[in-house]
């Protein structure tokens, strides 16, 4: 757990601008609801401040002078404007709902397509568990910063715009003495801002570890069991945790000390206005509703300063989001179609590795100046000890991957030339780790070829030896699967994606390793089956038993990523090499290990 984090990255300001725009920017297909929200949020504040006033005159005009009819115009007014202001509320209140769900539809929508996009490389560095953050809370936070964020700033500016204003109508020199106090409140504010907005960065940056640190504990769950490791992730987690509970503790801390201070200057504020209106209105130049309303405006106005370090803090938040999710959206694929690149139709033709370079990471070479010519329509093995570059060779030919140095040719084209689709939708490929989606199997080998009739589905299961176990499941080829593939067994799950590949019938058959979790016997049997599917194809197996390659054309025996050998079975066990004493060695241990139950 120590060793994966993924790191919050730090934000700069300078970059703030442009995200802040580009948030924006995520309001604009939704441009008329957005400017109805603020219209509204602002309508809100104006009225409030107007309720204030409203107040005075009730007071000045209406109350203090005896004045009825005055008094219940007042009312009357008040009363219409309080309706409108509620009418308001309810509709900003409605529209932040609404503009947030679309703006969170959106990004999420971006983010799916987008990843479906990037390249395997991508997903090598990517852990699964960042992605989902980024899907799941980091798009949500992002829209509740242009919902609740834009009606918090709005509202602030609002207030203190507003109340200002009714202060200097109403006396504008102890207005002047109250602007005074605003900058002081400003400078605590964002004092204590900064404080409180360290030990929450402290406190994101544990988080995202303990959350890492969950996501390998959930998908590795059988491993820590199985190695007893329980003890020692324990301890892992209670330092990652216990040092995010001393960053929360320092947070709250300073929160708490921040309201008293802000109260303290507050009242000096307040005691301020009533000494200095009191005497003003002993001399005549001030009424008592206007001390009252000063009263108001001047609460109004610390309302949004004392609110200042909650915003800035989840604005920060979101803004680190909003960077990660554009970092995900930006992000290029390395593996990308060039400019002009087509489908130059069957894959049928001779694939020619022309001294090909090849690393996952810099430094690390994994293929140097690797040549290799696979003729159309032949049948290769691979074979060798792991680590030795077989998948790698076919991660190229996939074009999951692109060459580092040098190029593949398909009949002679540079496969550069091909777009991806070309190339992947002509080869049918079955890995060693099975996929499986949630659905039924039907569904699952339909994946091959979506048109596919019932009929070619059930013919595709036979010939990979799929069949006999899927009728005698209870629901036979109606079966759910499970999130992936959960309820079957690594074995089963092979057969699928085999009948999967059958199914899509491609140029290129291609099997890494597909039938290592099948037993001896039931591997015969497919590869008797795929005999007939690989007529007219060009085949590349992968195997860990020799036995099941045998027939294979031509093998290839790959070392440390080169070809130390090569031949049919019988000359490569003529030549007395390396393929000779691996599959010795496995007869033999065939002979001594008593057949499995
Ligand atoms: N996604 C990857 N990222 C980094 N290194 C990798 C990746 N996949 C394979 N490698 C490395 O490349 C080398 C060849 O691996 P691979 O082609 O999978 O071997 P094989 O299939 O013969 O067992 C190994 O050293 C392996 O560690
Ligand atoms: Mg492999």
């Amino acid at each position: 757990m120590a060793d994966f984090h993924i790191e919050e990255e730090e934000f700069t300001s300078q970059v703030h601008g442009r995200i802040i725009l580009r948030i924006i920017s995520l309001l604009k297909p939704h441009l008329l609801w957005a400017l109805g929200f603020l219209f509204l949020i602002a309508l809100v504040s104006v009225l409030d401040a107007f309720f204030t006033y409203i107040s005075k005159l009730m007071i000045d005009q209406g109350i203090l002078k005896g004045d009825y009819q005055e008094l219940l115009k007042l009312i009357l007014i008040y009363g219409g404007l309080a309706l409108i202001q509620a009418a308001s509320v309810f509709g900003f209140i409605f529209l932040a709902g609404i503009l947030g769900e679309r703006v969170q539809y959106d990004l999420r929508k971006k983010m799916f397509d987008h990843l479906q996009t990037l390249s395997f490389s991508y997903f090598d560095r990517t852990p699964v568990g960042w992605i989902m953050s980024r899907v799941t809370s980091d798009s949500g936070k992002i829209a509740e910063l242009v919902t609740w964020g834009l009606v918090d700033v709005t509202w602030a500016i609002m207030n203190i715009g507003t109340s200002l204003i009714f202060m200097f109508i109403i006396h504008w020199r102890l207005a002047l003495i109250v602007l005074a106090v605003v900058p002081v409140m400003v400078w605590v504010a964002v004092l204590f801002q900064r404080k409180i907005l360290e030990q929450y960065r402290q406190v994101r940056k544990q988080n995202s570890r303990l959350t890492g640190g969950y996501n390998e504990m959930i998908t590795g769950v059988r491993v820590i069991k199985a190695l007893c490791r329980e003890e020692q992730n324990l301890e892992e987690f209670s330092l990652e945790a216990g040092s995010m509970y001393r960053a929360s503790y320092r947070a709250a801390w300073f929160s708490a000390l921040f309201l008293p201070c802000v109260q303290i200057i507050g009242s000096l504020a307040l005691g301020a206005i009533i000494w200095y209106g009191g005497l003003e209105k002993i001399s005549g130049e001030m009424t008592l509703g206007g001390i009252q309303a000063f009263i108001f405006y001047v609460a109004f106005m610390l309302w949004p300063i004392q609110d200042l370090a909650r915003v800035w803090a989840s604005m920060q938040n979101a803004l680190a989001s909003a960077e990660r999710v554009f970092s995900l959206i930006d992000s290029n694929p390395e593996v990308q179609d060039r400019a002009g690149a087509g489908d130059h139709c069957s894959l049928l033709k001779v694939i020619d590795f022309n001294h090909v370079d090849f690393f996952y990471e810099q430094g690390k070479p994994v293929l140097e100046d690797f040549n290799l010519k696979i003729r159309q329509g032949e049948s290769l093995a691979l074979v060798g000890p792991t680590g030795g570059g077989k998948s790698t060779i076919i991660n190229l030919i996939c074009r999951f991957y692109e060459p580092v140095g040098g190029t593949i040719l398909f009949g002679g084209v540079d496969y550069l030339r091909y777009t991806q689709e070309a190339i992947q939708s002509r080869i049918g490929i079955v890995l060693q780790t099975p996929h499986l989606f949630s659905g039924s199997i039907e569904d699952n080998i339909r994946f091959g070829r979506l048109e596919a009739s019932l009929k070619e589905i059930e013919t595709a299961a036979r010939l990979s030896c799929a069949h006999e176990f899927i009728v005698k499941m209870d629901k036979g080829y109606e079966q759910e699967v499970g999130e992936g593939g959960s309820l079957l067994s690594l074995g089963q799950k092979q057969l699928i994606c085999l009948a999967r590949a059958v199914l899509s019938d491609p140029d290129i058959f291609i099997m890494d390793e597909a039938t290592s979790s099948v037993d001896a016997l039931s591997e015969a049997l497919i590869q008797n089956g795929l005999e007939a599917v690989m007529k007219g194809r060009t085949s590349i197996i992968i195997a860990h038993r020799l036995s099941t390659i045998r027939r294979a054309e031509r093998i290839l025996v790959i070392e440390n990523g080169h070809i130390v050998e090569q031949g049919s079975h019988t000359e490569l066990i003529g030549a007395m090499g390396r393929y000779h004493s691996l599959y010795t060695q496995q007869f033999r241990q065939s002979l001594l290990l008593p057949p499995l139950a």
